[in-house]
């Protein structure tokens, strides 16, 4: 079938909406009607080229470019139909996409990490997991984000890729938990395990910095610190938790941990703005306590390997640095139970939403993120 789909042809190109053809779904596999797309910083990472792979790399994908790329792993819809063997899944569930695959058998899924499931490391490009390709423009094949391009009127996915969810939770706020609400969360309670009581800072408070305030807010944080360099990002932070507001770590180390911490600084400083880079780590390192965790949840250059780190603090203070993917917890778990905290109000996800588009407006979408306009935009189909 013919579906409109917003895909990049090229490295730092426009998103673009088309025409995609889809095949229908094979064995393992289900075709989904979307409902919302949310757009997380991730996809311009492919677009700008941070998570684009090196030539050498690509063979390995199956693939000899990263383009075209169908963009989008948030998102939400309804099951149209499935593929031979899907017994999950039937036409009318209501789902959440999964950027993260849970196959349920491989060792990490085994041992309770989905978070790790092996599957992943096919997700970046190339053929779906069966090694074919479902979705096609102009007679090529085309990639897809996280083998999901959620920015599409139809996909089909892996069943590994979708989790269920009850027939009355909101689609639009399933869409963000199936990345950034989640990935900011899962970084506070599961990875940095935060403690009620404990002081947390979070660097950066878009989508996944959302979560994140959340997350601590939840947890039973005293002291929730929102640094973004947008005051109206702070602003918007301090209306779902946040207790302080800082426009930059110097400020935030200067103007309130001081008094916050009794010169203690921060249990868990996690890092969620859009582009990391290295020198950021010693600069969330220096306002984190002794025995503190420093959480490292943005995405940096794929080449970029030098970190400024003072390692005799690290050493002395007793500190850890925590990489984390989708806030190191269980799709099938956490998306169903953060929608259970959505619906209990519990979670605000409805003003993290600040503006609605077309599929034929993702560029138009994504330049208002990169102007500080969105915390979240999404796209309604
Ligand atoms: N680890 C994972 O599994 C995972 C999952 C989802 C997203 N991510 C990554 O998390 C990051 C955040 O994603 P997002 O969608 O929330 O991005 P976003 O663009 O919506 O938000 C980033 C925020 O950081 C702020 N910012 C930028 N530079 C800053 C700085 N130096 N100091 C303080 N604030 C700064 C921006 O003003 C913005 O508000 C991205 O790198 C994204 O790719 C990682
Ligand atoms: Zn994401
Ligand atoms: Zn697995």
């Amino acid at each position: 079938m013919k579906v409109r789909a917003a895909a990049v042809f090229g490295l730092n190109e426009p998103w673009t909406t088309i025409d995609l053809d889809i095949d229908e779904p094979n064995p393992g596999e289900v075709k989904v009607k979307m409902a919302y797309a949310g757009m997380c910083h991730s996809d311009e990472h492919v677009r700008t080229g941070d998570i684009s792979q090196p030539p050498e790399v690509l063979p390995y994908f199956g693939v000899d470019s990263m383009f075209p790329l169908v963009g989008g792993h948030e998102g939400s819809g309804i099951v149209e139909s499935v593929g031979a063997g899907v017994t999950e899944f039937a036409p009318g569930d209501k789902v959440a996409v999964s950027f993260v695959p849970s196959c349920g058998r491989c060792q990490p899924c085994a041992s309770g990490k989905q978070y790790l499931c092996d599957m992943s490391a096919g997700t970046l490009a190339g053929p779906s997991f069966d090694g074919t390709w479902r979705h096609h423009i102009d007679g090529k094949n085309a990639n897809r984000m996280a083998q999901l391009g959620t920015f599409s009127e139809y996909i089909v996915v892996s069943e590994y890729s979708l989790v269920k969810i009850e027939p009355w939770q909101d689609l639009r706020a399933a869409a963000l938990i199936s990345c950034g609400i989640s990935t900011g969360f899962g970084s506070v309670v599961d990875r940095a395990d935060v403690k009620p009581g404990e002081v947390v800072a979070v660097i950066g408070c878009g989508g996944v910095g959302s979560g994140a305030i959340q997350g601590a807010r939840i947890a039973g944080a005293r002291g929730v610190v929102a640094i973004d360099l947008l005051q109206s990002k702070v602003d918007r932070a301090m209306k779902i938790g946040a207790t302080h507001g800082a426009t930059s770590i110097l400020d935030a180390a200067f103007n309130i941990l001081p008094d916050l911490t009794f010169g203690r600084q921060c249990d868990v400083v996690v890092l969620t703005p859009g582009v990391l880079h290295g020198d950021m780590i010693e600069q969330a390192r220096s306002i984190t306590a002794k025995g503190g965790r420093i959480v490292v949840t943005a995405i940096a250059p794929w080449f970029e390997s030098q970190v400024d780190l003072s390692l005799f603090s690290l050493a002395m203070f007793n500190q850890s640095v925590l990489g984390t993917v989708f806030g190191s917890q269980n799709p099938r778990f956490q998306i169903p139970n953060l929608l259970r905290l959505y619906e209990k109000g519990l979670l605000e996800i409805d003003s993290v939403i600040t503006n609605e588009y077309s599929i034929e407006e993702v560029q138009k979408g994504y330049d208002d993120l990169e102007s500080g306009k969105n915390v979240r935009g999404v796209v309604k189909f």
